[in-house]
């Protein structure tokens, strides 16, 4: 269930309530809610904010939360996060270095970010600076990507929540997107996790999933 404190729905759209009002960060659209200033959460800028349009259901966030985020590129759904998130904190993990400049600047302005510049491959770089989180997020287009969430999540609590968006042609851009979420899900069952819904993200990211999980 989505808190409709953190997400407004306005013609069936998602916004969250500006943590910086009047501040953008990617020319998104502003609308004033009871003079309160949200931003428009674009599923074709963000595969979360897909998940949620495309009926994705497990949405535990909430003020207080601690989230390990890899992939975060120049902060564009770590932004919205970071709306939800005002007494939390964004761990958020990041190896190239022109999109961490961008995350670096959002983080000086939002003091839930902490950015983190490493290769979300080794995680013993940053475990201890992160430690446990309620909430783990991975969009990162690799070959590996199941491996690398597998390896992050012994930061995720006991009880937990993992978003893992899955870009089949990453994997064999030969396969079928069905063979390879079907390889997904069983790597991710046999590494213990609960799979609580898998939500495919087409049309906003084709052939993509989101694989949502409990630890
Ligand atoms: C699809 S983009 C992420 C978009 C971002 N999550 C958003 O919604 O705003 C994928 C990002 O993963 C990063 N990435 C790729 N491999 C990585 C790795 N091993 N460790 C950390 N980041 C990685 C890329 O540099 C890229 O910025």
């Amino acid at each position: 269930m989505v808190n409709s404190m953190l997400v407004k729905w306005v013609d069936s759209k998602p916004y969250t309530r500006n943590l910086i009002p009047g501040e953008s960060i990617y020319w998104e659209v502003h609308r004033k809610i009871n003079g309160i200033d949200y931003r428009y959460w674009d599923p074709k800028r963000s595969k979360l904010a897909a998940f949620l349009v495309c009926k994705g259901k497990t949405f535990p966030f909430d003020v207080k939360t601690s989230v390990l985020y890899l992939g975060a590129a120049n902060g564009t759904t770590v932004s919205h996060i970071s709306d939800m998130t005002p007494a939390g904190k964004i761990f958020a993990v990041e190896v190239a270095k022109n999109p961490f400049r961008e995350l670096l600047a959002l983080a000086e302005k939002r003091g839930n970010i902490i950015p983190i510049l490493e290769d979300a491959n080794h995680p013993e770089i940053y475990e201890r600076l992160v430690g446990q989180v309620d909430i783990m997020y991975q969009d990162i287009s690799q070959r590996n990507q199941t491996e690398i969430f597998i390896r992050n999540s012994r930061m995720l609590k006991s009880g937990g929540v993992g978003y893992l968006m899955l870009k089949a042609r990453c994997i064999d851009v030969t396969a079928s997107p069905i063979k390879m979420f079907e390889e997904c899900r069983k790597d991710i069952e046999n590494a213990g996790f609960k799979i609580l819904e898998m939500v495919r993200l087409d049309p906003y990211e084709k052939d993509h999933a989101a694989f949502v999980v409990s630890k």
